[in-house]
């Protein structure tokens, strides 16, 4: 799209060229401080920017703002600018204005979203179960908000690159692999299959701390693994393949992006440890305390106020989670040449990342252009505001949620769609179901704890997937009924009349500043209540203004062409935030 559609950057330039003229040049990069106006009756844009300025050039905000106004030259995309209040600069879009950026959008394939001034390489670490464990809420949460992040920094023209930091390496493997062993793994031949894998898990960890035998044998198990033994590494990898087949289960089952391909777990970050240690220790960066290699970045300290330590090597010469989270990040900024390093991980370990981000910049590897960022969720919580359960206390299984949220859609569905037929009913329970799930992770802010509850999230009414899969649902029943075909209905020809149309047109034109705002602040939930937004002025738009019933041929095609518009807005957002949107409901 070569036209920008969206006031909120058209007005940029204007308001800069006034700013400029009434103040000088210095001046010149102030932000305007543009924004939707809230309320109709200020218009439908405002800018707050005097406030501020009249701080800086010594003057009254009212003045500053009049002073603005007098050299603003938006005649041609404005039919009022007030100044109102303490200094408030309030805009009124002109009807044909507003009809001919929404028929722009209309015609481009990319719906307004404009591509990144300055693409950059991202890599976002997510998902990240742990080998031999059945994945659980708390990974849920990281495979549907990095899923969602990936496709927003794509969408506004990044490079990504999906890092799936599997928990494949680490002492438990030598009472795993043991534990295989004595279920019948066949060396270098093939391994039972583990049906439930926390079980399998669960049963090696009891012998482990009950049979001082096979405590012995699975620690000379981590001695052969780590040496390299050719038979112990064919056990290991049967064990990563058959928890990979669960993993990429769930994934399909849930429609993310995550692909085998996207796999580098911590195993493969072995051999970079001694390189990146000693690159750290040739920098001074490292201490031995009390027997451990350990680096202190400034400013972490305990309770008592004595620094923190990360462990780099430990009393025995093993390395772990903190040593393979900085070989990673060395990795991600110089051979992966990422410019961002996004870590969708659990608001508990935010410490341990401060503390490897922290060295990074250290040793160099952050700064200059290159950032890391952990993007951190809160728990889900059950109905009785605790950590979500099982009702026997148990952690609750992914495959079992998600098998659960399909079934509920099923009656959801069946009670809503009696026209469906039977296959293409299970195909949208699945859609709502799985969209369900996703979207009541994803409507919150990320950082808050979440409580789980089946009833609201599969809701038709509120800020739920099944209320906008609905209302774009109900769109395209729009065009079954006109007999039309739907894109390209009435193209280049809406007009902005009614005031519930000019609210619609002026939603479908934010749809660009809320993927940018989403992907900027690696926030999913401003899509998704400007999404909610949408729906409801689409809502508000149907309820006054008849459609396929319009009172002339003119007005029906650009009625039609909001109708569509707002169908594709619906879909393309949903599908940023992973969510399958069936045509019919
Ligand atoms: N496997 C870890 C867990 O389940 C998450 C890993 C997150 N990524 C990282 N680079 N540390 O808690």
């Amino acid at each position: 799209m070569t036209e920008v559609a969206d006031p909120l950057r058209t007005l940029v330039a204007p308001f800069a060229s006034a700013i400029t003229a009434a103040f000088g040049p210095d001046y010149a990069a102030t932000d305007p401080q543009l924004r939707r106006s809230q309320q109709p009756q200020f218009g439908d844009y405002q800018a707050n920017v005097a406030m501020g300025l009249a701080r800086r050039v010594g003057r009254g905000p009212r003045e500053v703002a009049e002073a603005i106004v007098a050299a603003l030259d938006v005649g041609e995309l404005c039919e009022r600018v007030e100044v109102a209040g303490p200094g408030f600069i309030n805009l009124t879009m002109r009807p044909e204005h507003l009809a001919a950026a929404v028929t722009a959008v209309a015609g481009d394939e990319n719906l307004g979203i404009a591509p990144a001034q300055e693409p950059e390489t991202v890599v976002v670490d997510y998902s990240a179960p742990n080998v031999a464990k059945e994945m659980h809420v708390g990974h849920l949460r990281s495979t549907v908000i990095g899923d969602a992040l990936v496709r927003l920094l794509g969408a506004v023209g990044h490079r990504v690159i999906r890092q799936n930091h599997l928990g494949d390496w680490g002492t438990p493997f030598g009472m795993l692999i043991e534990h295989l062993v004595d279920v019948g793994a066949q060396t270098g031949g093939a391994i039972p299959s583990i049906g439930d894998l926390d079980a399998f898990y669960r049963e090696a960890r009891t012998k482990f701390e009950a049979d001082a035998d096979f405590a012995e044998r699975a620690r000379a198990r981590v001695v052969t693994l780590q040496s390299g033994d050719e038979t112990t590494l064919t056990l290991w990898r049967a064990l990563v393949a058959e928890s990979e087949r669960h993993f990429q289960a769930v994934y399909e089952r849930l429609g993310v992006c995550l692909a085998a391909g996207d796999v580098r777990g911590e195993s493969f970050y072995n051999p970079l440890l001694d390189e990146t240690v000693e690159e750290l220790e040739g920098l001074g960066l490292l201490v031995v305390d009390q027997g451990a290699l350990c680096a202190f970045p400034p400013g972490f300290v305990g309770r008592e106020g004595q620094p923190l330590p990360l462990i780099v090597r430990k009393r025995d010469g093993g390395y772990g989670y903190d040593a393979t989270d900085l070989a990673a990040l060395r990795f991600r900024v110089r051979d992966l040449a990422a410019q961002h390093v996004v870590y969708v991980v659990d608001a508990r370990q935010s410490q341990h990342f401060a503390m490897v981000f922290a060295v990074g910049e250290q040793a160099g590897w952050l700064g200059d252009g290159r950032r890391a960022e952990h993007v951190a969720f809160g728990t889900v919580l059950g109905p009785d505001g605790r950590p979500f359960k099982t009702r026997a206390g148990g952690t609750v299984k992914l495959v079992e949620l998600l098998e659960e949220a399909v079934q509920r859609a099923e009656a959801v569905v069946a009670e809503n769609g009696r026209e469906l037929h039977a296959d293409e009913r299970s195909a949208v329970a699945r859609a709502v179901g799985i969209g369900a799930l996703k979207y009541a992770d994803l409507a919150n802010d990320r950082v808050k704890d979440y409580a789980f509850d089946w009833d609201r999230m599969l809701s038709f009414d509120g800020n739920t997937a099944p209320y906008l899969q609905y209302a774009r649902a109900r769109i395209c029943s729009i065009f079954r009924r006109a007999g039309e075909e739907g894109p390209g209905v009435g193209a280049g020809a809406v007009v902005v009349e009614e005031p519930t149309e000019r609210a619609l047109a002026l939603a479908l034109l934010s749809f660009d500043g809320a993927v940018q705002q989403s992907a900027e602040l690696l926030q999913p939930h401003r899509l998704c209540t400007y999404l909610f937004d949408l729906a409801t002025a689409f809502t508000t738009f149907y309820e006054h203004c008849p459609v396929l019933r319009a009172d002339s041929d003119q007005q029906r095609s650009s009625r039609l062409a909001l109708c569509d518009l707002t169908a594709r807005v619906l879909g393309r957002g949903l599908e940023l935030l992973g969510i399958e949107a069936p045509d019919r409901m």
